[in-house]
């Protein structure tokens, strides 16, 4: 079982003026300016925001994976070792090494026609030199670890026979067998029911805490990211408005943007209420 996790570089993120743009009908579209931040080893930073804030292009810039014809720029981008700013811009996506990634619908993710056992065994060779056989039983120890019952059947199983909870637990299985230093986590629970996701989070948190992996993810849910993150970064309109410990932001945030989001946020509290707040005119 994995184990024999090396050092950490103190910063798994360095990232400075970030820009991301689209090529649209009409043309260049900026989906992402003056993105700024530093994520220190090992912790877990949630980034929140309002659809279209730009939330995924930060995170699948910092992946190297936006689709071709998107273009790039940054004073510094560091994610672990690599630079990007020393690759060229628009060129064809490729992962970040030291980096996975845990989309939100794993059955998009997952290729329909291949084995689970297939696919994670893949991964886990994409290591470096094991046979298929030991693959096999890193596979099965994995599916155990990420809190799979019944290993041997869900090996053989194809993704459109499994739930959609296992379907995500499998993909967080093969992201995190790697051992990579950052896992960037793109609403890896909001496909699911509530007690699901809470049940999911615990168990990236909890084994990215094993593994010494750094946390970067997105969510919607202004009761997980309190939950699951040490500091918060609040978005909109592709900038940063706030970004800071995640207790003091939600404590006392000081963007009228972020209040804004906070008061939309569903609470128990609202139950007997029949409308929910929404946003209104927050520039
Ligand atoms: N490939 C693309 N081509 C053109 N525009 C894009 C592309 N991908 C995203 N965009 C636009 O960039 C902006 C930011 O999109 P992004 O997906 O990063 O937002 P998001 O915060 O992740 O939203 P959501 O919460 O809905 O996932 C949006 O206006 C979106 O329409
Ligand atoms: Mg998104």
């Amino acid at each position: 079982m994995p184990g024999d996790v090396g050092p950490r570089a103190a910063n798994a993120v360095e990232v400075e003026d970030l820009s991301v743009r689209y090529r649209t009908a009409d043309g260049w579209f900026t989906a992402v300016s003056d993105f700024s931040l530093t994520v220190s080893s090992g912790q877990r930073v949630a980034i929140v925001g309002e659809s279209g804030s730009g939330k995924s292009s930060v995170c699948m810039a910092l992946a190297g994976l936006l689709p071709l014809g998107a273009a790039v720029e940054a004073t510094t981008a560091r994610i672990i070792e690599t630079d990007l700013t020393a690759r060229p811009t628009r060129a064809i996506p490729y992962q970040v090494p030291g980096v996975s990634v845990v989309f939100q619908n794993a059955m998009n993710a997952l290729d329909p026609v291949w084995t689970v056992g297939s696919q994670l065994g893949t991964a886990i060779r994409g290591r470096g030199a094991t046979s298929r056989a030991r693959a096999r039983v890193l596979a099965g120890e994995w599916l155990e670890r990420v809190g799979i019952r019944d290993p041997a059947r869900v090996l053989r199983a194809r993704p459109y026979e499994l739930s959609g909870g296992m379907r995500q637990r499998v993909m967080i299985a093969i992201a995190l067998c790697s051992q990579p230093e950052l896992l960037i986590a793109d609403e890896p629970t909001s496909a699911l029911d509530v007690t699901l996701s809470v049940d999911l989070l615990e168990l990236i948190t909890s084994l990215t805490a094993d593994l010494g992996t750094t946390l970067l993810m997105i969510t919607h849910d202004i009761g997980l990211c309190r939950a699951y993150s040490d500091r918060v970064v609040v978005m909109h309109r592709g900038r940063v408005v706030e970004q800071g410990d995640t207790e003091q932001v939600l404590a006392a945030p000081s963007a009228d943007y972020t209040a804004a989001l906070l008061a939309c946020a569903p609470s128990l509290a609202q139950l007997n209420d029949h409308r929910l707040t929404t946003m209104v005119g927050v520039s």
